[in-house]
């Protein structure tokens, strides 16, 4: 059963809008599908000759995004998938060509609010953090399983400062017993690496200062889903797709993802055949980030096909 109260704000859904829907008939591509958000903006925008495609690669997101967009009937089309095969996705759809595609990357607010999935720095739950459940790799065995090498190295390139003291925290506390919970992790690393100094002028967290956990969350996070090497391969897939005159538009949340967004960018119109729509990233307003604190850090870059 699909639980309901879990919501998520679409951020930067008027600029994708404006920026995306470039052709009033033809099928979009919503990469991230999550509930449905920019899909039913991108739907109300356009006429009725216009559908998205939309691909979530969690079924529960898939199953929520159903019943959210049930007012567009056949308009749009679901399918759970990683969007590291955008290509055969589309081909099984009979999709040759598309008029546009958005990827909103990282999870969605039901991910970080449900704590049986294991993401939530402010929930206790098992250490899992699978977007899709039916991959093998959780945080449970990084943490527990990998060499202390494997562990500092991941989070110090996910941009934590004390990468070391952490990782060697980690490895003591397994000899003990394994780590089983977000909460056990959390508390843990607070005690080895507290929030003083590194943290001082830190952004804010659900109102609090950032939590020292927050980069290792992460960095379990993007190992877990092998999030960059999805997005590498999710943007090569979808080059051949779009068609002249389409817009690919992808928002990051954090400073790794979109430097693979900038260069990738830089480097296809320098190639030729591509012209970059945002010199710089598109950044939410003041009012929109007081509205939905999760959108601070989102940063949007659209690139067009000539
Ligand atoms: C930020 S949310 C998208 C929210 C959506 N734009 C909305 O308005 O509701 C990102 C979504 O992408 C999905 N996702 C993450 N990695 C994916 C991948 N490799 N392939 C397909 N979906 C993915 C997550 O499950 C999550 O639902």
């Amino acid at each position: 059963m699909t639980e309901q109260p879990y919501t998520h704000v679409p951020v930067l859904a008027d600029e994708v809008v404006g920026l995306l829907a470039t052709e009033k008939k033809g099928t979009y591509v919503d990469a991230t599908l999550g509930m449905g958000g920019h899909t039913a903006r991108l739907l109300d925008a356009l006429p009725a000759e216009a559908d998205v495609l939309g691909i979530d690669w969690d079924p529960e997101m898939a199953g929520v995004a159903a019943d959210k967009l049930k007012r567009f009937g056949s308009r749009v089309r679901i399918v759970q998938g990683n969007f590291a095969n955008i290509d055969e996705i589309t081909a099984r759809e009979g999709i040759r060509s598309l008029s546009g595609a958005l990827f909103d990357l990282g999870i969605s607010s039901l991910h970080f609010d449900k704590p049986s999935r294991g993401f939530s720095l402010k929930h206790d739950g098992p250490l899992d953090m699978r977007i899709n459940p039916d991959n093998p790799l959780t945080a449970y065995t990084i943490i527990n399983q990998w060499p202390y090498e494997q562990i500092e190295h991941l989070i110090r390139v996910c941009g934590e400062r004390r990468s070391g003291r952490i990782a060697k925290a980690v490895l003591e506390a397994r000899r003990a017993k394994p780590l089983e919970t977000t909460a056990e992790l959390a508390a843990l690393i607070s005690r080895v690496a507290p929030a003083r100094g590194a943290w001082s002028g830190a952004a804010q967290f659900g109102g609090q200062k950032i939590h020292p956990a927050t980069k290792t969350f992460l960095a379990l996070r993007v190992a877990v889903n092998y999030e960059f090497d999805n997005l590498t391969r999710g943007i090569q897939k979808v080059m051949p797709l779009l068609k002249p005159g389409a817009r690919l538009g992808i928002i990051t949340f954090h400073s790794l993802e979109d430097r693979i967004v900038k260069e990738t960018f830089r480097l296809m119109a320098k190639m030729g055949g591509w012209e970059l729509v945002t010199r710089k990233p598109v950044a939410p307003g003041e009012a929109e980030v007081a509205a939905n604190k999760r959108s601070r850090s989102a940063k949007l870059r659209v690139i067009e096909k000539l």
